[in-house]
């Protein structure tokens, strides 16, 4: 399965123009002419799996305690900023299929929950993408939920993510059969970049919000950017027709 790497990201949905990871945020990057999205996902207290980044619901909802521990009648009840709701998995991919867009799925389990969670969303994720022209790309900052991914979807291409890239991380991209590797721009090493142009492997890199880092990065080969800032990029984005990844 081929994916055409695109070289913007919208991050955590529509970054930092709407509410992260909601679906008006995944609307807006369409609107704006993203080709792709990031958004993260995480178990809700039924084991629903719904599009937010933090363990706790207390900075981007008005609601109090863990994900892990609210279920889906009080969970899909709050205000996730703007009035919009904490969105299901399944409606952020429907939505992407309708816009057309490229999902990066940032396998995001709470603490203790990586099994349960990369099970979930590997197996509901190989229905949920059926025939779509282009398959998401799973990426996680947990290995665990990536070999299960691997493993229960392996027709979904994965990326691993590190904040820090470690000495041995062409191993774990072999081991995971990985196509890409993410990582923070602030940490990326020349070494570990010379490494990844030398395998053939693209870097990604989060979360980059000025033309100057932005520019830097790409002159030093980084493939693609998880951005915040829509309103800056956005001419680049559609301009760009995409680089073209496996058979
Ligand atoms: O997947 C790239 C980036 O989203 C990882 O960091 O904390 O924003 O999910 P975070
Ligand atoms: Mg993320």
């Amino acid at each position: 399965m081929g994916f055409p790497l695109p070289r913007w990201f919208a991050h955590r949905g529509g970054g930092a123009l709407a509410p992260e990871n909601t679906l008006a945020g995944i609307r807006l990057a369409a609107r704006l002419g993203f080709s792709a999205v990031e958004f993260d996902v995480m178990l809700s207290g039924d084991g629903t799996p719904v599009l937010i980044h933090d363990e706790t619901l207390e900075r981007t909802t008005n609601g109090r305690g863990a994900v892990s521990e609210t279920p889906d009648a009080q969970l899909f009840a709050l205000d996730a900023g703007d009035g919009e709701r904490v969105p299901r998995y399944a409606d952020a991919v429907a939505a992407c299929r309708d816009y057309g867009l490229l999902a990066n799925v940032e396998i995001k389990p709470a603490a203790g929950f990586e099994r349960q969670t990369a099970e979930t969303v590997a197996r509901l994720s190989t229905g949920l993408w059926q025939g779509a022209t282009v398959q998401p790309l799973f990426s996680s900052f947990s290995l665990e939920a990536l070999e299960i991914a691997r493993d229960l979807a392996p027709q979904i291409p994965r990326g691993v993510l590190f904040e820090q890239v470690p000495v041995d991380w062409l191993e774990t991209v072999r081991r995971l059969q990985a196509v890409t590797l993410h990582c923070a721009a602030r940490h990326l090493r020349d070494d570990v970049l010379a490494e990844a142009q030398a395998n053939g492997i693209p870097v990604l890199c989060y979360t980059v919000n000025t033309e100057n880092t932005a520019k830097s990065l790409f002159e030093r080969g980084v493939s693609a950017l998880f951005t915040d800032r829509l309103d800056l990029f956005a001419a680049e984005t559609s301009a760009y027709k995409g680089l073209h990844l496996g058979g």
